[in-house]
């Protein structure tokens, strides 16, 4: 119950103020993001692919409220894949993109404006051969970014999709994005979301969870398996099994900072491990929801600022 609380109470101004200016979460902030600028990000990015990783690096930003502001977004994209490319990193890493950060929900056009800017990027990103994944955020956002996902896909059929197991429409929306060549990363969802459209029990979001990677390995997509969860990682290494699917055909993904050691000793296994790594400014709404995931993290926090 701690982490719905507290992603709603994140969304007012005195609790980001607070956690913005706080020194301590600098420090913790650390642990989730790779740092501010492109620099931070292609070093760890070189650090990660030296250790046998693969790499989604996000640009951080959400909820965008001005034009000016999505085109900067677009724009880090675009200077992100070329350094990428520059530094023979493009094998082995991809971006992913928030649409609320190029503009999905701006006034007037917001989407149409989105999908522009996204066109954009993936053509940068297709230039110098590698690929691009749009994340999912909220409830209210997915027919709009599932109808982005179409459209992009017509010209780069290598877009990937996020889909949440939390949500009851998943299981449909699994099976229409189900199909051989189509790469799916599947998470549990980490936005608090009403009882009208999501599970309330973990235990549903989780049964919810198997039942679609089983149907992402039945019928022939590319799973990305997105979870820290340990049950959820070997389930997919036993439906791979299952299914004759070679390392090659599905990736494990974690987050970046979070249980580093399962990721090595998964790539140590053979393994594909793709890290999810952010970077930039625009923390906040990222950190808030890695506290919220786990009690112990708000708690450190909480702890922290006591000592301090
Ligand atoms: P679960 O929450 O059950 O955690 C299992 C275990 O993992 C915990 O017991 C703990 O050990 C560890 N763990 C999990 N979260 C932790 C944390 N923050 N700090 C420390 N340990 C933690 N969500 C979304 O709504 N839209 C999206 O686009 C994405 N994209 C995305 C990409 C990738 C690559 C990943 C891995 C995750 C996402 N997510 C996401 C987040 C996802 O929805 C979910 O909130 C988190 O992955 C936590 O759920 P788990 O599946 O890890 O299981």
């Amino acid at each position: 119950m701690l982490g719905p609380a507290l992603l709603a109470a994140s969304r007012t101004p005195r609790i980001r103020d607070f956690v913005t200016t706080s020194r301590v979460s600098r420090g913790l902030v650390g642990r989730f993001v790779a740092g501010n600028e492109q620099d931070d990000a292609v070093t760890a990015v070189h650090g990660l692919v030296a250790r046998g990783m693969s790499v989604t690096i996000d640009h951080l930003g959400e909820d965008t409220t001005e034009r000016a502001q999505a085109v900067a977004t677009r724009e880090a994209y675009r200077a992100l894949l070329t350094r990428l490319g520059d530094e023979g990193l493009a094998a082995h890493a991809e971006v992913s993109l928030k649409l609320s950060a190029l503009g999905q929900a701006l006034p007037e056009g917001g989407a149409a404006f989105a999908l522009d800017n996204a066109r954009v990027i993936c053509r940068a990103a297709g230039q110098v051969g590698t690929t691009v994944t749009l994340d999912m955020e909220d409830h209210t956002t997915v027919d709009s970014t599932l109808s982005i996902l179409g459209e992009l896909r017509a010209d780069f059929p290598w877009v990937g999709a996020v889909l949440q197991s939390g949500l009851f429409r998943t299981e449909a929306d699994v099976r229409d994005l189900a199909h051989p060549g189509s790469r799916v990363r599947l998470v549990k969802g980490a936005y608090a979301e009403p009882r009208a459209v999501a599970h309330a029990r973990k235990a549903d979001v989780d049964a919810a969870y198997r039942r679609c990677l089983a149907v992402l390995f039945a019928e022939g997509a590319y799973p990305m398996v997105a979870s820290h969860d340990q049950s959820m990682v070997d389930e997919a290494n036993r439906l791979a099994a299952q299914h004759d699917r070679e390392p090659a055909d599905y990736e494990l993904q974690m987050l970046y900072g979070i249980r580093t050691s399962e990721q090595e000793r998964q790539v140590a296994e053979g393994r594909q491990m793709r890290v999810y790594l952010p970077y930039g400014q625009d923390w906040y709404g990222y950190f808030m929801r890695r506290l919220a995931e786990r009690p112990a993290n708000v708690a450190f926090f909480l702890r922290s600022l006591v000592s301090n």
